[in-house]
Formats: structure tokens, sequence, C-alpha cells
């Protein structure tokens, strides 16, 4: 009897290491999904609290299909994956769920052809035998100039136009200076918008802001003005403004250009650092028309910091060490002469090499927890009138390496371009070892993690609890997981205080790997 439990135990212990290992689930976490499903309700599971005043519609946007049948042409950045748009309608304590490709030119004409058509791509293709001929290579050119070779707007959602669901605008947007209009209702494509042609645009930004205090949207190009010299436009959409035709609050000749993915908005100001990470259009045409091959690293090159005073149009230039961010968190001002700019500081070449398809698929068996320098999320401290533009880091209040390696930043957005105090992100350790992270950046130690192991967590998004003077973090944190271990996706709510899971709900639909969402409160069903 003693040696069938022992031998019973024996097997359960081999079942779990082996259902439970390493990494479990993390191959079927990045599965594609182009699945079209609409407004399935959503159950939590027994003993969830969810609060009743949640409303709106969410939106995430991520890759969602990678292949198309042919083994040619095979992606190997995970970015390059065709967007797909994930919506969660909100209606009190009720979910609906939605799912849908975006059918952009490029996309519908790969699924046709059933293989990759010409187009701009981030990364070479698996196999450089696939390359482009002279042919397709033409082909892409002609669309760069019509503004077609690159229509996978991954990874951002915003609305432009007014705010309410008949006449605002819901666009996918992505680096490049055109955003895909889509149906907030069903996620269907409705076309897309590009700016005019001349001056020839180049650069949009994924990371459009609201102008404090306003319902306008702040946003930047980068263009080739008729001098052939770049410029960077820095915009203002009103709700009335048509996608064409935004306010320009200001223009300059950069000291260099550079691929900036974010900026950051004041009570005041426009702040836009310009990295010493560019590439160049010219070695992009000799890469084959893939964007990230093209990067340059400009060692020892100061970063640009450019402070636009938006009331005036005044533009300030300073510079500051070598560094890279994609991502803002925050800014704010201290004084008239002095801000502060929060970021989420990257590895240059993280774009090119970080969803390079063997290593995302190969994710380290095991972790050493390692601090890593270039990750650190970190403060800027601009003075105009010293002219001087300063690094400083937080503490680490509970000593946990997750703490001040965090990205995908997420805050009270009551406070954006305000002093604020807390921060919300994923911190993301070898891949596989993904944590929510609660920055106290007020140094209270309230710093806060959430981790499970073999749980992939994604973006947040932070609902204030609604009401008067409410403290900063009174309110409830949404986001998407996919348990590894059940291999299946699903959404849960947390205390933003206390960074404790509150309510969970399987999905019926996996949703793969994603990167950023919004929530439209107006976008109510
Ligand atoms: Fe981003």
């Amino acid at each position: 009897m003693f040696y069938t439990l022992k031998a019973l135990v024996v097997l359960a212990v081999c079942i779990f290491h082996k259902a439970y290992g390493e990494n479990e689930g993390w191959v079927e976490y990045l599965g594609d999904n182009n699945e079209e499903f609409h407004d399935i309700p959503l159950q939590w599971e027994a003993g969830s609290r969810v609060p009743n005043w949640l409303y709106g519609t969410y939106v995430r946007n991520g890759p969602g299909q990678h292949s198309f049948g042919s083994n040619r042409r095979q992606m190997n950045n995970w970015l390059d994956g065709f967007a797909k748009l994930h919506s969660f309608k909100f209606i009190g304590d009720k979910v609906l769920f939605s799912g849908r490709m975006l059918e952009s030119g490029n996309y519908l004409k790969s699924v046709e052809k059933g293989e990759l058509v010409p187009q701009l791509t981030l990364n070479a293709f698996i196999d450089e035998e696939n390359e482009w001929n002279l042919l397709e290579e033409g082909q892409i050119m002609g669309g760069m100039v019509e503004g077609t070779a690159f229509d996978n707007f991954n990874p951002m959602v915003w609305r432009f136009g007014a705010k309410d669901i008949n006449n605002g605008m819901y666009m996918a947007v992505t680096d490049a200076p055109a955003a895909l209009q889509f149906n907030i209702s069903d996620l269907s494509t409705m076309g897309v918008h590009l700016p005019h042609r001349v001056p020839f645009p180049t650069t949009g930004c994924a990371h459009p802001l609201r102008e404090p205090g306003t319902d306008n949207t702040l946003w930047f190009m980068t263009k080739i003005g008729l001098t052939g010299k770049d410029f960077v436009e820095i915009q203002r959409y009103r709700p009335s403004d048509a996608f064409e035709s935004p306010e320009v609050i200001a223009t300059f000749e950069p000291a260099k250009t550079s691929l900036v993915h974010s900026f950051s908005v004041t009570e005041d100001y426009f702040v836009l650092f310009m990295y010493p990470l560019d590439a160049d259009p010219l070695e992009i045409i000799s890469k084959k028309f893939h964007v990230m091959e093209a990067l340059s690293w400009k060692e020892n090159t100061d970063t640009d910091v450019y402070v636009i005073n938006r009331n005036t149009g005044d533009v300030r230039h300073l510079t500051t060490q070598p560094m890279y961010s994609l991502h803002h968190a925050n800014a704010y001002q201290i004084n008239k002469d002095e801000l502060v700019v929060d970021l989420c500081e990257r590895s240059p070449n993280a774009l090119r090499d970080y969803l390079t398809v063997d290593k995302l698929f190969n994710p380290p068996e095991t972790t050493d927890w390692k601090h890593v320098k270039s990750d650190e999320f970190s403060r800027w401290t601009i003075n105009m009138a010293n002219n001087t533009v300063t690094k400083s880091l937080f503490v680490d209040s509970i000593n946990n390496t997750f703490v001040n390696m965090l990205d995908f930043p997420i805050i009270n957005e009551n406070y954006r371009g305000k002093p604020y105090c807390y921060l919300y992100g994923d911190s993301l350790i070898d891949y596989t070892r993904t944590a929510i992270v609660k920055k106290d950046l007020c140094n209270n130690g309230q710093d806060k993690v959430w981790y499970r192991e073999n749980h992939y967590v994604s973006e947040t998004w932070f609902f204030p609890t609604p009401g008067e003077s409410l403290p900063e973090d009174d309110g409830i944190l949404f986001t998407l997981v996919f348990d590894g271990e059940l291999k299946q996706s699903y959404i849960m709510l947390m205390d933003a205080v206390t960074l404790e899971s509150i309510a969970v709900s399987y999905l019926p639909v996996n949703v793969p790997w994603s990167a950023h969402g919004y929530l439209f409160p107006e976008a109510q069903f």
C-alpha cells in the first residue's frame, strides 16, 4: 500500500513537472489567430469582485497573423505580423468580447495570393533566398511614393475627431505617417487615411496623446521639405479637424533624424527626445526594404531634446547623453523652466533584435533574474534656465528585479502631463518571466509586483474609480494574460492600490502576444 502510494506521488510529481515546466505554453501564446468573432458575453469566475461602474470599449492591437500558407517570405520580426484588433465592451459588470483582423490593402492581397506581397517590413525574411526580386523592389518603391508600401497598422489605437461613436474616427496607428480607420463596434476596416504627399511625410508616431485639459490630439510627423532637408511638424488635431488637416503648432529642422516612437506632454509643452538611432531611407532601400536592417546607432552622439511651447510655438533645443527609449511614461512641469520626463529606456537594438523569431521562440529555460541596466526606467530633469538635461534613477523599495525594469507604461490618464506618483507597467525578464509592476515614483515604499510562473502578462489599463478628490491610484487595473499551463487567455481586474487580482474571466478565443490598447469611454453599447 505504502509503495503504491509512493509510486502515485512520484508519478504525480513527474506529471506536475511535465505540465508545469519552464516556459510552459509560451509557444502556444505566440500562435496566430485570425478568427473573427463578435460580442461574445464573458463569464467571470466564481468569487470575482467586479465593480458595476466599468463602461466603454477597450481595444487592443497586436499581430494576429504571420503566415499566409506559403513557406516563402516567412517573417522574422514578430511585429511584422498583421494587426488584429480585440475589443472588450464593458457594460457595468458585463463584458462583450470581439476580435477581427484589420483588412489593409497589403493584408488582403497577401491573403488572396497565399504569400506576403511586396511591401516594407521591419526585418529581413528568415530565409534570405526569399528576398524581393528587382520587379518587386520597384513595386515597393512605387508604394513608398504613394504611401501604400507599409499598411500594417500595429501596434496602437487612437480616436481622432469628436468624442462620440458616430463622429469619432477610431484609428489603428503605427510609426508610419498614416492611420487606418475602423468601426468601433464591429472592428471592421473603414479605410486608410494618408496625409498630403507634399511635403513628403516619412514618419508618424505610434503614440499620440491628448492635450491636457482638452479633447485635442497631439501628434508629430517627420517630413522632407522642398529643399530636401528633414523637418519635424508638431501637430494638434482639434475634434473638428480632418485627418489630412491638423493645426501645425511648430516646425523645426532637427539636428539629426531619429527613430522616435513616443513623446511627452506637460501643461504647456510638447517634449521630444531624438535619440542617436536612425534608419536612413537610402540604407532601407539597400537593405531590400527591411527598415530595421538599416538601423544605425551613432556611438558617442548626444540625444537631442526638444521642448516645444504649445502656446507660442517656440522650440527649445537641448542635448543629453546618448540613450534610447521606446516609451515615454509621463512628464510634468516643476516650474516654467524645469520639467520632468519619465522614460522606459531600452537597448538601441531592441526594435530590430528583441522580437526576432529565433529569440522569441527560444527563451532561456532558466533565468538568473539579472538587472539589465540598459532597460532601466529613468527620470530626466530638463532645466531650460541652466540648459541641462540630467538623469536620475528610482529606488527599488522592495528589492525585486522587476520593479525598475518596466515598460508598456500606463498611468491614471487624469494625471497626464501633471505631477503624479503611480505608474503601472509590464516587466519582462528573459521573455517569459513577465510581471505587472506598480511603481511608486514618490518613494513612499509602495512598489508592488504581480507575478505568476508561466502566466504571460501584457499591457494594463487604469480605470479611475468615479468620484471627486479620490487618491490617484483609486481604481481598477485591467489586463490580458495568457495562462501557459491551461494554454488559454484570460482577462483580469486588479485592485490598483494593492495590485491584488479581484476578477478573472477565461476567454473562449485566445489572444496572441499583443502590444498596446486604449479605452474609449464614450463607446458604450
Ligand atoms: Fe509602443
